[in-house]
């Protein structure tokens, strides 16, 4: 579905549940990470782009009280979330997706800004918990809506900066800045490369139609993902502080070498990790803008071996597509596949030839299944832009 065809879905969905038409519709892309994975929160360089997938929101004003706001799920649509804009706001119960878009209504109240009751539609074709930051588009489509409804429209930055606090103190994961990022800045046809430090974003042109960016889902998730990461921050911040730097960020492979001894093996490995794929992030960056497939493809696979041997935030369903990926190898149209995102599941990339696309996607399903029991999804997206709002057909 497009963009506006979704728009219109949703639109439909509204009016067919909240029986009149929305106001206004907003909607926000979910990403997938090219390189720079376990950096964001080292100060470190992430290059995600935003992929053709999104969460969209229909609403209008409510009928049924100034402070009374509705958010209804399209999965869930008989169970609407009630939220009352004239009493304090607070999380829901951990797990509840409502509380994605409450923390970012909560960050609006205290900027001072008060959308006034609505009643919301939620509709979202970013995979769930599959990696793609389904969590991110739903806070950047809830900000984009709000700043529709109050005419305020916050600095890009601060917008995102909004949307992380939200995941932090109202969904309770400690995430780093990436997904919100690169969904409030997605531009078409290229990809992030950001500066986790300056938060200053670069553009990186990515149109060639002859290469693709193939998205694997292996529709698994393991759950210990969430405590994990936090564990992984935790590790990062003591070997900075062994090696007496502020963050990994100003740290080197020499100075990780020199303090070896002086560290537990596990955070020694944690820290080459880091150090080694902020290296390589602004390198495939490079390498990406000058159509050297081949060379970003090798750096795409070095951050997966990385990522599984040091890191540890792999898995067997991960790795398995990324075996059959190198495997296929530049004969077969690969250029280079990694784990995307957070880890414990979800989706690889790979960079592939476009008119290998349907080969490699056969290829990976059939042998994926084969070696596991499960179906991937696979799927090309091109570079898409940002968070947007959308005109609601009449
Ligand atoms: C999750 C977090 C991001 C980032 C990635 C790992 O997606 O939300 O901030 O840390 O994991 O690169």
């Amino acid at each position: 579905m497009t963009l506006t065809e979704l728009s219109n879905f949703t639109a439909a969905e509204f009016s067919r549940i909240c029986g009149r038409s929305p106001r206004w519709i907003a909607a926000a892309p979910g990403r997938v990470n090219v390189i720079g994975e376990h950096t964001d929160y080292n100060d470190g360089f992430v290059l995600p782009m935003a992929i053709e997938r999104y969460t969209v929101i229909a609403a209008a004003p409510a009928t049924k009280g100034v402070s009374r706001v509705e958010l209804r799920s399209s999965e869930k649509a008989g169970q609407p979330v009630m939220i009352d804009l004239s009493k304090p706001m607070k999380p829901f119960a951990k797990g509840i997706w409502a509380n994605y878009p409450a923390g970012v209504l909560a960050g609006f109240l205290a900027r001072g800004i008060s959308p006034g009751g609505f009643d919301a539609l939620i509709h979202s074709t970013v995979p769930l918990g599959g990696g793609l930051s389904s969590s991110a588009a739903l806070e950047v489509a809830t900000a984009t809506l709000l700043e529709a409804i109050t005419g305020r429209t916050l600095d890009p930055v601060d917008k995102a900066l909004l949307c992380q606090q939200a995941e932090h103190q109202y969904a309770g994961v400690p995430c780093g800045i990436m997904d919100q990022f690169i969904s409030v800045m997605g531009r078409k046809d290229h990809l992030l490369l950001l500066d986790c430090r300056s938060r200053k974003p670069e553009m990186v042109p990515m149109r060639d139609p002859s290469v693709a960016l193939l998205v694997t889902n292996t529709n698994v998730k393991h759950e210990l993902g969430s405590g994990e990461y936090a564990k992984r921050r935790a590790q990062c911040e003591a070997a900075a502080k062994i090696l007496g730097v502020a963050s990994l960020r100003d740290a080197t492979s020499a100075a990780l070498e020199k303090a070896r001894a002086r560290m537990d093996d596990v955070v020694f490995r944690r820290a080459r990790h880091v150090i080694g794929e902020i290296e390589r992030t602004p390198r495939a960056a490079r390498l990406l803008g000058d159509s050297d497939w081949s060379a970003a493809g090798q750096l795409m696979y070095a951050s997966h071996f990385s990522l599984r041997d040091d890191y540890e935030v792999s898995c067997a369903e991960l790795d398995a597509v990324v075996e059959i990926a190198q495997a296929l190898g530049a004969p077969g149209g690969v250029y280079g596949c990694r784990m995307t995102g957070g880890g414990f599941g979800g989706c690889t990339v790979a960079l592939v030839k476009t008119d290998a696309v349907d080969a490699i996607s056969k290829k990976i399903g059939a042998d994926y299944h084969q070696r596991t029991g499960i179906e991937a999804t696979t799927f090309v997206s091109r570079p898409a832009a940002g968070a947007t709002v959308l005109k609601p057909v009449a």
